[in-house]
C-alpha cells in the first residue's frame, strides 16, 4: 500500500515536470479532447458535430475521418486551412478560430483515437480503380497510389495520409479540389499532378476502390510484399526514410 502511494506520487511528479518540459503549459494545458467535444468558446464549434463521436467521419456528407491519422499531418491540414493553401469554406473559420497550441492539441488528440476497424467491402468488379491503386498510370507518370499511401492505402508517416477508411465522396472531392486548384497544399505538387492526370470516371473508380479497403493490413497477405516498392518511392519523394 505504502509502496503504491509512493509510486503514485512519483508518477505525478514525473507527469507535471514532463508537461512543463514539453512547453505544453503556458497559462493552462490546452485540452485537445475538450476542443473536439465542445469547441473552444471563441468561434470553433466542437469537431464531433461533423467528424463523428469518435472521429470516424460521416461518409454520406463527405466529412473525413480524423481518428488515427498522423498528428503532424492533421496539424498541417489545420494550418493549411488557415493560410488558404487548402481553401474550404467550412474548415477555414473553424481552423482560424483555434490558436496554434489548440490546433496542435486537437491534432494530437485525434491521432491517438483508434482507427475504426473496417474489413474489406466486396464491391462489384472495379478494375479501373484497382489498376490505378496498384499499378498507376505510367503513360502519364502517375505512380501506383499505394507506392505513397501504403498497401491498401493505410497511410504512411506524416506525409502520406490514409485513403482506406475514408468515404469515396471525400476522396473524390479532394482530387477534384486539386484539379481546380482550391487544394494546393501538397509537397512538390505531387497530388496536383496525380489528380490532373485522372479523368472524372477514374477519380470515382479509384475513390471507390480505396473506400472499400480494410483499414488494417492482414499479416502475411501478399499485399505486405508491396511495402518495399513503396519505400523506394518514398525515399525519392521525401529524400529519406521517415
Ligand atoms: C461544420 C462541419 C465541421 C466542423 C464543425 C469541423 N469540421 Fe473539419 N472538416 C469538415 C469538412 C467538410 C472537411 C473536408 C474539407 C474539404 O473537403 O477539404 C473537414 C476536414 C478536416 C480536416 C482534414 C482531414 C484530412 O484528412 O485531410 C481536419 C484535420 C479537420 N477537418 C479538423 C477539424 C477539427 C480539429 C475540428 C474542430 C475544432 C473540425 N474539423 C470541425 C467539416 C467540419
Ligand atoms: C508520389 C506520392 C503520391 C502518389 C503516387 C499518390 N499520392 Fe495521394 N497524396 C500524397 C501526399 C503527399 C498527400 C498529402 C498532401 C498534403 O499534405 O495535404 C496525398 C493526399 C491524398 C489525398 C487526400 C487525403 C486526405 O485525407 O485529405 C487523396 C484523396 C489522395 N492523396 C489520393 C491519391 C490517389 C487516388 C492516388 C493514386 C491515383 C494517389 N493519391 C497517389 C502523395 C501521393
Amino acid at each position: 500500500m505504502k509502496k503504491q502511494l509512493f509510486l503514485g506520487a512519483l508518477l505525478s511528479v514525473v507527469t507535471v515536470s514532463s508537461l512543463a518540459a514539453s512547453g505544453a503549459s503556458r497559462n493552462e494545458v490546452v485540452n485537445g479532447e475538450k476542443i473536439a467535444r465542445e469547441g473552444n468558446g471563441r468561434g470553433a464549434v466542437g469537431c464531433l458535430v461533423c467528424h463523428g463521436m469518435h472521429g470516424e467521419g460521416v461518409s454520406v456528407s463527405g466529412f473525413p475521418r480524423l481518428a488515427g491519422l498522423n498528428a503532424r499531418y492533421l496539424e498541417k491540414q489545420l494550418n493549411d486551412f488557415v493560410s488558404g493553401a487548402r481553401d474550404n469554406v467550412v474548415m477555414k473559420p473553424t481552423a482560424t478560430a483555434l490558436s496554434e497550441d489548440e490546433r496542435r492539441a486537437v491534432a494530437d488528440y485525434y491521432s491517438k483515437l483508434s482507427v475504426p476497424e473496417r474489413v474489406a467491402i466486396t464491391l462489384e468488379s472495379n478494375e479501373v480503380g484497382e489498376a490505378l491503386a496498384l499499378r498507376g498510370k505510367w503513360d502519364q507518370q502517375v505512380p501506383a497510389c499505394i507506392q505513397c499511401h501504403g498497401p491498401n492505402g493505410v497511410g504512411i508517416g506524416e506525409h502520406f495520409p490514409p485513403l482506406s477508411g475514408q468515404s469515396a465522396l471525400y476522396l473524390a472531392n479532394q482530387m477534384r479540389e486539386w484539379k481546380k486548384g482550391s487544394r494546393a497544399n501538397d509537397p512538390l505538387g505531387l497530388m496536383k499532378h496525380v489528380a490532373q492526370s485522372l479523368t472524372e470516371s477514374e477519380i470515382l473508380a479509384v475513390a471507390k476502390w480505396f473506400s472499400s479497403q480494410p483499414t488494417f493490413l492482414v499479416e502475411n497477405s501478399d499485399i505486405t510484399s508491396q511495402v518495399s516498392a513503396q519505400e523506394t518511392t518514398q525515399e525519392k519523394v521525401t529524400g529519406g526514410k521517415q
